[in-house]
């Protein structure tokens, strides 16, 4: 059974919406919870598919936990021993970012075994990053028959890591590695995502010792071990976004409580220049009516604080109905433009070339039935259907459900109509 989502159209959003714990946050911050025999208590943790994916391989690899979805999301995770360091194809293959496992393992056994997440539909997405960062920490590490095998005699070992590329994943994985190496690690050209240096506050609450925070160069002093904590997961910026985005394009005006401007880094200047104006107020954040309209504004995906390109399927569904033409450019993953078509089918003027998208506006899309690929892709469709003139259906929404937490509901709260069949 796959569900779909059914919109009519063409309803300016108001109200309150509240936005969720940052699931790229949360992802990484559970996997840090094997760095400790000790219980790790979590607040604001978003109640989502990738989340359940992400506990399902943690209760396999010895953890034990307890979730209370209501009021502050609290889950706490144990992990007194570890009854297996292997990361199963089955797991991995549903979720890319179970390879965040891999370092937090190694550090605490010694070894692991992780499925290679292969590719998925917004690219080939490889690891060879997370490899290379860990055997410069001192792992031996083999690729056999679809799996990564990782191994270090004793503890791993401190050293100097450059990045040739700031990817998210890989600093993640080797700041987790590194806080119980021996000795000090430097990690240089770091991503820098807000979701990173959520999870480094985690680790100093574990007791891990990394300064830099928040810059691309970290430096980890190896710990013999680390304790259990208390964390609450940061605001989800691309949930954020996205209602920044379905406000700004149904004219609408919406506070997204718990949200603040800062979480944008350089977006909000993009999102300016498009005509959407951000203030914070108390609780959130304000998204205004935009009284001049919407303008048509180049942007180009990049590395925080650059736009995110988790956010360019939205931006370009809010481009589609600009004035004026944008000249949108993924530099980050290769094959990231499938919400194209589908939003041509609703009417967008948009020409491929290349990493380069360019919209031209026109002043208003219309409903059809679409069908949805990724994650970003397919929330992209929503707002298209909360924008046009009659009804959208999107299908095979699944993948919503790994990233959005209950959207129907948070949308229909502030007036759209909006429904789920099955
Ligand atoms: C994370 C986010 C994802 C976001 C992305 C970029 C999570 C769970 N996911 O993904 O939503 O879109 O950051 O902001 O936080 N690369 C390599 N080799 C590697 C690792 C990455 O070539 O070893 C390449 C990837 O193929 C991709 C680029 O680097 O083209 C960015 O990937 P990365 O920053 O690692 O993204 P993820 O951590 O997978």
């Amino acid at each position: 059974m796959v569900d779909k989502i059914r919109i009519q159209g063409g309803i300016p959003l108001k109200g309150r919406l509240p936005i969720s714990g940052a699931k790229n946050a949360a992802l990484p911050i559970l996997a840090a919870a094997l760095l400790t025999d000790e219980p790790l208590h979590l607040e604001n943790v978003p109640d989502l598919a990738d989340m359940t994916s992400m506990q399902r391989l943690l209760q396999l690899l010895g953890a034990a936990i307890t979730f209370q979805p209501g009021d502050g999301r609290k889950l706490s995770l144990h992990v007194p021993e570890m009854l297996s360091t292997e990361a199963p194809y089955d797991l991995v293959r549903k979720m890319r970012a179970s390879v965040l496992v891999l370092g937090p393992m190694l550090a605490r056994m010694g070894q692991a075994r992780v499925s290679l997440p292969g590719g998925c539909a917004i690219g080939p997405r490889p690891v060879d990053l997370h490899i290379k960062g860990l055997e410069d920490l001192g792992a031996r590490i083999t690729l056999e028959r679809g799996y990564i095998n990782a191994q270090c005699d004793g503890r791993l070992k401190g050293a100097a890591i450059r990045l040739p590329f700031p990817s998210v994943g890989a600093t993640e994985n080797l700041l987790m590695a590194a806080t119980l190496a021996k000795g000090e690690t430097v990690i240089a050209n770091a991503a820098r995502e807000p979701e990173i240096v959520d999870l480094a506050h985690c680790l100093l609450a574990m007791g891990a010792r990394i300064e830099g925070i928040g810059s691309d160069t970290l430096h980890i002093q190896g710990v013999e071990r680390l304790h259990g904590a208390r964390h609450a997961v940061m605001a989800d910026r691309i949930e954020a976004g996205t209602y920044v985005i379905a406000a700004a394009i149904t004219r609408g005006d919406l506070v997204l409580e718990g949200a603040s401007p800062e979480l944008f880094g350089a977006a909000d200047e993009t999102l300016a220049a498009a005509g959407i104006e951000l203030s914070p107020v108390e609780g959130g954040m304000r998204v205004r009516p935009v009284a001049e309209g919407l303008r048509g504004t180049d942007v180009m995906t990049q590395p925080f604080p650059g736009f995110p390109t988790d956010l360019q399927a939205q931006f370009m569904t809010l481009m589609c109905v600009a004035d004026g033409a944008a000249m949108i450019t993924e530099t980050i993953f290769e094959n990231r433009f499938m919400h194209v078509p589908e939003l041509t089918r609703m009417g967008a003027r948009i020409t491929v070339h290349g990493g380069s998208a360019l919209v031209r506006g026109v002043p208003s899309l219309m409903g059809a039935p679409v069908m949805a690929s990724d994650l970003r892709a397919s929330v992209s469709l929503v707002l298209a259907g909360l924008a046009a003139e009659g009804e959208t259906t999107v299908n095979r929404i699944y993948h919503l459900d790994r990233g959005y937490e209950r959207l129907e509901a948070k949308l229909a709260a502030c007036g759209a109509v909006i429904e789920r069949i099955a």
